[in-house]
């Protein structure tokens, strides 16, 4: 008997995916890149969710696509996507990225995920951000959402990173809050810069975990942590996160869950 071979399909990548267009590429240092790049009509997100993109591998194997999750860090209403991106040395999809050009193709899956949502707090009053390095694309989400500045009286953003010339968005973020979009009367972002490996004017020097632990963040930012005003979301380098979760929870702060409702909640970048 012959048996009839089922010829296998390279995958497509436009089964999970929409191909879409960069249209422009914000370059801050020489390894900190924003892309922009069109959005397909029916792509629909929350604020703080991340998306798998994908990259032409370039191995000349039919379908062969890099993959890795980003997080939008453009507003739900814009009619881009925008990404704020790492150059990892020798990572096979930030690489890549960063070798794209105006009108290249970005793959961007169609269905989005994460929990760092504002979405998943019951109550408070006082929402803090806490990120390191591009652990702030999730924020910048959140912060350009008209409902932010609505559901909260005041707003923190605490950002870490190693250089002061890591420190992206920052006339955006000064920006913030004036938009019309957003609403008039909202104080405006409490933004506290904090630069950990050379002196800056302006900056906070410590890491986050002693700069909770000490009471440093709370000075600066004006504003107490505690249960029942504080909401907290936290991102970017799993170390940080791990730290950050022992200097909250020393503070009597808990990990929000569904079945345990609490007041912070974390995301891992890698
Ligand atoms: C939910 C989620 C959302 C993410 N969102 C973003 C985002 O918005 N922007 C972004 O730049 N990255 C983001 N990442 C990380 C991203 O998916 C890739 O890891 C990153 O682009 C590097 O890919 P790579 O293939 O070049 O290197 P990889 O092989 O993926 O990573 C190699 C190493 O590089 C380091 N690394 C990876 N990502 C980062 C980073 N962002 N900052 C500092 N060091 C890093 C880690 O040490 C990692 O082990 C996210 C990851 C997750 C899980
Ligand atoms: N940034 C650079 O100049 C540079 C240079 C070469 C390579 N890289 C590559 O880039 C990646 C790092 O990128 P990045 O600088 O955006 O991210 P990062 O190393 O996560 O640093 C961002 C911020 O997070 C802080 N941080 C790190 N671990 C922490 C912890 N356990 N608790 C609290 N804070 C913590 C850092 O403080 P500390 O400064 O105290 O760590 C820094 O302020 C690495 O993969 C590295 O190989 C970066």
């Amino acid at each position: 008997m012959i048996r009839r071979m089922t010829p296998i399909r390279p995958p497509d990548p436009l089964d999970k995916a929409t191909a879409e267009r960069i249209l422009s590429i914000r370059r801050w240092n020489d390894k900190l890149f924003s892309v922009r790049v069109t959005r397909g009509a029916s792509f629909r997100f929350t604020p703080g969710q991340w998306v798998r993109l994908g990259i032409a591998s370039g191995s000349g194997l039919p379908g062969a696509v890099v993959w890795r999750p980003y997080s939008m860090a453009s507003a739900v209403h814009d009619d881009h996507l925008e990404f704020f991106s790492i150059l990892v040395p020798g990572g096979a999809f930030s690489t890549r990225l960063a070798k794209t050009d105006i009108g290249d193709t970005l793959y961007v899956e169609k269905e989005p995920y994460g929990f760092l949502t504002t979405a998943r707090f019951a109550g408070g009053r006082h929402l803090w951000l806490l990120a390191s390095g591009t652990g702030v694309a999730p924020f910048l989400s959140i912060l350009r959402d008209p409902e932010t500045w609505r559901r909260y009286d005041e707003r923190v953003l605490a950002y870490s990173v190693r250089a002061a010339g890591d420190l992206a968005y920052r006339d955006e973020l000064a920006a913030l809050g004036t938009d019309e979009l957003l609403g008039a009367g909202p104080p405006p972002l409490r933004f506290v810069a904090v630069v950990t490996r050379e002196p800056a004017a302006g900056a906070l020097a410590a890491r986050l975990p002693e700069l909770i632990a000490n009471g440093e963040l709370e000075r600066a930012a004006g504003l107490r942590l505690a249960p029942d005003d504080s909401r907290i979301l936290v991102c970017g380098n799993p170390a940080m996160l791990d730290d950050v979760r022992d200097a909250l929870v020393a503070r009597g702060l808990r990990y929000d869950r569904s079945a345990n409702p609490g007041q912070f909640a974390t995301e891992n970048y890698w």
